[in-house]
């Protein structure tokens, strides 16, 4: 009967609940924002595969890429209520449930991708995601995407002056508002599958993403201007449903971590090759490209100053400070 669940259609005997002894499989939603070619969308997929091998088709996993079922703020509700299983939102996206993760948008804060990574599998990171708990969501794994860069429509932005009267589309968040507003530029939140029509159209001049999400988004088409400034960072936390998550059979959910651990490694392996391919593909889609110097980051430090004042206590001197110090 489990072999026969494995093939795919779901097994019809009745049951119907998916538990382990009904022969029917436990079916996981993966809902996620990003293209199915984006680190993020290949990862899912690699879970799924490794998911129903190694749970011999005991559960079976669905992925639903580019906000085709929920987008950026629909997700984390149907997490909590169980629509969906699993999901892997950027980090900034969880700050109404804890503003402390606004930390990946403390501009200038990480020195290396190294430091991103070992705040996350540290002690620090783990705190974060445990912070999720009561709500009702367990943080299972980190997944990368990169670092941030700005683009606009409007001219090269090479010093903190150039932003000025520009409008910018943030993901979520007020330390993101607080980075624009410090640079004489207004901010506003949009979902990220409604982005591209809102550059298209003018809402907002500008962005800041990762070179992959530039990339897979083809923001090229709709902006001229790429500043390479590796400012903050877009990273994932892949999140489960915490009461379906520990009601699952021992075997199962056992197999599953596993899955998820070697989806993991695959996954960050993956976004560091394409963060790289990304940036090619932007320079051959015509983008003008302008990398800030050594110079040119300090005054944007300085012009930043205000975003550590206001939000220094929001997010805590413990992940500040354990962040800066890492290299
Ligand atoms: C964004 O909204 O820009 C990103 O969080 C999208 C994503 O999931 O990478």
């Amino acid at each position: 009967a489990l072999a026969a669940a494995g093939c795919g259609s779901p097994a019809s005997n009745g049951a119907g609940q998916g538990d382990a002894n009904s022969g029917e499989p436990i079916v996981i939603k993966f809902s996620h924002v990003t293209t199915p070619d984006s680190p993020k969308g290949q990862a899912a997929e690699k879970f799924k595969e490794l998911a129903e091998q190694k749970t011999n088709g005991r559960v079976k996993v669905e992925v639903f890429p580019s906000g085709q079922l929920y987008g950026d703020k629909e997700e984390l509700e149907a997490l909590q209520a169980g629509n969906v299983q699993m999901i892997a939102p950027s980090v900034t996206k969880l700050v109404g449930l804890n503003p402390a993760f606004q930390i990946v948008d403390m501009p200038f804060l990480f020195n290396s991708r190294e430091a991103v990574l070992k705040f996350w599998d540290g002690e620090l990171g783990q705190k974060l995601m445990k912070s999720l708990e009561p709500h009702g969501i367990l943080g299972l794994a980190m997944w990368e995407n990169g670092f941030k860069q700005f683009t606009n429509s409007k001219r090269p932005l090479k010093r903190p002056e150039d932003f000025k009267g520009l409008k910018f589309r943030t993901q979520a968040g007020k330390v993101l508002e607080a980075q624009f507003k410090a640079l004489g530029a207004g901010a506003a939140t949009i979902p990220f599958n409604e982005t591209y029509v809102a550059l298209q159209q003018g809402t907002v001049d500008g962005q800041e993403n990762t070179f992959n999400n530039i990339d897979t988004q083809r923001y090229a088409e709709v902006q001229k201007y790429l500043t390479v400034s590796n400012h903050g960072r877009l990273d994932y936390v892949v999140l489960v449903n915490k009461s379906f998550w520990e009601g699952l059979p021992e075997d199962i959910r056992k197999a599953l971590e596993e899955a998820l651990k070697e989806a993991t490694e695959f996954e960050r392996q993956l976004a560091y090759e394409l963060d790289q391919k990304s940036f090619e593909n932007l320079k051959k889609a015509g983008m003008e490209v302008y990398e800030l110097t050594e110079e040119d980051k300090e005054a944007f430090r300085k012009a930043l100053e205000p975003v550590y004042a206001e939000f220094a206590d929001v997010i805590g001197k413990e992940f500040i400070d354990g962040a800066r110090a890492l290299k």
